[in-house]
């Protein structure tokens, strides 16, 4: 019998993304923007920060294990406690996701090219895995509810969806859970649920308490706290009491949960941080557009774009890298021809359409490729 058992030893570590001072070395660039990992460009709720200084003085005693944080979300959405999971990220919740309810014989169902970290989860589990194609970009519900089987025991849903950006409707939702059996659990990851919920046709998952849908949101978007790891989800009060079996008893840690207790009452710099961000992907969509670019309509804080082979995606990702842009070629979550671009600052976004310009002049094969989609 190997150590490792074979299910792992298929698998990649996750690769963080290269940070700034990393590319600004190797590169010996003056200037380097990270629109690589669908961070808030705004930095960090400054009540978050608040937050952690004052409780910096109370490391030396344990968590409780997200209890303080639980009862701020109750509290904000009226629910009880029980029907509140916190954690170190959505990630983590994922992972214990995973561990509580998955068997050796169950089936996940998802899309292609899905979220790479529920795809790095899931399959560490070892069950089957099974996906469905895109339609237009788009989740394609009719025809994962098609392919949901006897064995399925998970479906992940993530809305608006992360590479693609894009967003399933009420109606489409709704659609597919009247065809999805009550003994399958849907996870429905809302990471990017403040960028969307201006949207009339988002279905924010809230308004279906659903004794099979666990809802997934995150700090680490609209909040700015991808550093501090918290994330929180909200389901009946059975799947949350196994999960809280399986979670860590003291994550998420002090620091993190005070800084989430905090965010969630600053609506100035969520409000300030998606205005922003709607503002930056406008400019992004309508300046790569303008350059014959194919990109997919986005609901959240980045912009997928698609090109027409994988080595034209990774020479563009490469090329913005040595003049000091990181992106995030999608290789790695199953899409060679695709790069996703966070939204920035405004001078972030505009240093990147630069970047982009100059790239494309140096890039003859891009060039024409471009003029031919009609520029
Ligand atoms: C769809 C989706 N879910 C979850 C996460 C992870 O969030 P967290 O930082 O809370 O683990 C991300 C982060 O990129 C994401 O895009």
């Amino acid at each position: 019998m190997p150590l490792v058992p074979p299910s792992i030893a298929v698998l990649r570590p996750y690769e963080a993304g290269r940070s700034a001072e990393e590319v600004r070395r190797q590169y010996g660039l003056s200037r380097v923007v990270k629109l690589a990992s669908n961070e808030n460009p705004q930095g960090s709720s400054p009540a978050a920060i608040t937050a952690i200084r004052k409780h910096a003085a109370d490391l030396h005693i344990y968590p409780q294990g997200g209890l303080l944080l639980r009862e701020a979300l109750a509290e904000r959405y009226g629910l009880k406690i029980d029907n509140v999971i916190a954690g170190s990220g959505s990630d983590s919740i994922i992972g214990n996701i995973v561990r509580t309810f998955l068997c050796d014989d169950d089936e996940v169902l998802t899309t292609e090219a899905a979220f790479i970290g529920f795809q790095v989860l899931a399959k560490s589990r070892g069950v089957a895995y099974k996906t469905v194609p895109y339609r237009g970009w788009r989740y394609d519900l009719e025809a994962m509810a098609a392919a949901v089987t006897d064995r399925t025991k998970i479906v992940y849903l993530a809305n608006p969806n992360n590479p693609t950006g894009a967003m399933f409707t009420r109606k489409e939702f709704e659609s597919f859970y009247r065809h999805v059996p009550e003994r399958v659990l849907i996870i429905l990851d809302e990471a990017y649920f403040e960028y969307a919920q201006g949207n009339s046709l988002y279905p924010d998952s809230m308004h279906y308490r659903y004794d099979n849908v666990i809802t997934l949101r995150t700090f680490s978007k609209v909040y700015g706290l991808a550093g501090a790891r918290i994330g929180y989800g909200f389901a009946h009060e059975d799947l949350i009491q196994n999960l809280l079996k399986v979670k860590l008893p003291f994550e998420p840690g002090t620091l993190a949960e005070a800084a989430g207790v905090a965010a969630l009452d600053d609506r100035e710099f969520v409000n300030r941080s998606v205005e922003s961000n709607a503002l930056g992907l406008r400019f992004l969509q309508r300046e790569l557009a303008e350059r014959g670019f194919e990109t997919v309509p986005s609901e959240a804080n980045f912009v997928m774009l698609v090109f027409p082979h994988a080595g034209a995606a990774s020479s563009f990702a490469q090329g913005l890298l040595e003049q000091g842009v990181i992106i995030r070629p999608l290789a790695s979550f199953g899409l060679p021809q695709c790069v996703r671009i966070s939204v920035g600052t405004a001078e972030d976004n505009e240093f990147c359409i630069e970047c982009i310009d100059k790239l494309t002049v140096r890039m003859p094969e891009l060039r024409h490729r471009l003029a031919a989609a009609g520029t």
